[in-house]
């Protein structure tokens, strides 16, 4: 017999999830691996039971992490939220939830075309066309802008984290104790600045951003109370979730968007069709380049017809889930008008469902529209082949994405919107 396959599989170098998957998804029971922690598991990779694990208390999160140690060298305290059950998931995601719901989104929008216009600007340095980086000056800087405004990062800091957020999102490259000590400065720095936000606040002068709430959160209640350690790990968290995700999903979208260039005509002309061509990007691009989260087993249950027994680990593999035959039709076909995409499981499913799928949604949907609108011609700069994917990251991605581009006749400006300032919501909002 044949030792189970390592797990996580190599990346493809590409938008489309490791090649492996395809098998493993065909074969439709769980399929058995090795985890890198030395592990055995089982992957659950048809859109039924994926979505069967991450929907049911008898999958543990937290069961995981305490029997086995991290499957690379981040800690799992930095990932507060996708490592927990509840009731200490429940109590952190809801101080967090207020700043993420569909209205708090709906009311950042003017915001969020402001910035996009504004990196836009500074991209295009006002040429008629010209070459450049679209990673570098538009896709990651986007997100990053807008989270470090959403938790109250001050933007000049941005370089520096970036720098630290790229050790600590490798999976391979950097040994656990250079991983450990960019996780304690990268903490320190946190620390320092929810003492800051505490500290403008007792002056009578808090500033109106998801840190300085979650700081001065009352502690009266112990069911809701945040210790300090919380607070901290969930500001980095929360910069990585916010930005790592959506600025490499982003880049990926516009890889699409470049291989199909009647798309860019179709868009141009019905703006109303972005929405659906995101979601459909979404379900079509592999963003974990290290498979899903496991869980340990932690009642006897049965998964895809097979009995799983209590103590198993199981590794739930959304990205399968979104070509399952089963529920896509036709699934490894890019198709932005196809009519089952809602069913998508990018943003996971569940008590750990993204948190900022509504925010990524609009950056998504935004910064497409702002590309088309800014560029008549918009080409890849050198042969796709060329393009460095990030194999060696949590988050698939490319590291640059190099571009031709010759303006629009009429660029649209800044919209009118864009000066509406955005209203406080508190954190009951
Ligand atoms: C295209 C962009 C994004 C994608 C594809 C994405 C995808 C995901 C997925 C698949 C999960 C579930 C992981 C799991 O089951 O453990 C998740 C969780 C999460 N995401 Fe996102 N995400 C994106 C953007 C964002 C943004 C912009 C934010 C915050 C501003 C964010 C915050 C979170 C948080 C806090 C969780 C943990 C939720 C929990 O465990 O309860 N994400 N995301």
């Amino acid at each position: 017999m044949t030792d189970p396959a390592r797990f996580p599989f190599p990346p493809a170098g590409d938008v489309r999830p490791p090649d492996a998957y395809h098998d493993v998804l065909h074969a439709r029971a769980p399929h058995p691996v090795q985890l890198s922690s030395g592990q055995p598991a089982l992957l659950v990779t048809r859109h039924e039971d994926v979505t069967a694990v991450l929907g049911d208390d008898r999958f543990s999160r937290a069961g995981y992490t305490e029997l086995a140690r991290p499957l690379f060298a981040r800690k799992t305290e930095s990932v507060l939220l996708a490592t927990a059950d509840a009731p200490d998931h429940t109590r952190r995601r809801r101080a967090i939830l207020p700043a993420f719901t569909a209205r708090q989104v709906r009311l950042l929008r003017p915001r969020l075309e402001a910035l996009a216009e504004e990196l836009l600007d500074e991209l295009t340095g006002g040429a008629a066309s010209g070459e450049a980086d679209l990673v570098g000056g538009f896709t990651v800087p986007f997100p990053m802008r807008v989270i470090c405004e959403v938790l109250g990062v001050p933007l000049e800091d941005g370089a520096m984290l970036r720098a630290e957020v790229d050790i600590l999102m490798s999976t391979s490259g950097h040994t656990r104790e250079k991983v450990a000590a960019t996780q304690a400065r990268m903490d320190d720095y946190f620390a320092a600045l929810v003492a800051d936000k505490r500290r403008a606040a007792a002056a009578g002068t808090p500033a109106d951003d998801l840190l300085t709430r979650l700081a001065l959160r009352p502690d009266d209640d112990p069911e809701q109370r945040l210790s300090d350690r919380e607070v901290v790990s969930l500001g980095s968290g929360m910069l990585m979730a916010g930005y790592e995700t959506t600025g490499n999903s982003f880049g990926m979208c516009v890889v699409l968007l470049l291989r199909h260039p009647t798309l860019a005509k179709t868009l141009r002309e019905h703006p109303e069709r972005v929405p659906a061509t995101v979601e459909e990007m979404l379900r079509f691009s592999s963003l974990n380049n290290t498979g899903g989260a496991p869980h340990l087993v932690t009642e006897d249950a049965e998964l895809g017809g097979c009995p799983v027994a209590a103590g198993r680990i199981v590794v739930p593999l959304t990205d399968t889930a979104n070509r399952d035959p089963a529920v896509f039709t036709d699934p490894d076909t890019f198709d932005p008008e196809r009519p089952d995409v809602a069913s998508h499981v990018a943003f996971g499913y569940g008590r750990h469902l993204c948190l900022g799928a509504e925010l990524a949604r609009a950056e998504l949907q935004i910064g497409i529209l702002a590309l088309l609108r800014r560029f008549e011609v918009l080409e890849l700069a050198v042969p796709e082949e060329e393009l460095d994917w990030r194999r060696t990251m949590f988050i698939n991605g490319v590291w640059q994405l190099p571009v031709r581009w010759t303006a629009a006749t009429v660029t649209t400006g800044t919209p009118a919107t864009a000066a509406a300032p955005v209203p406080a919501e508190g954190p009951q909002g």
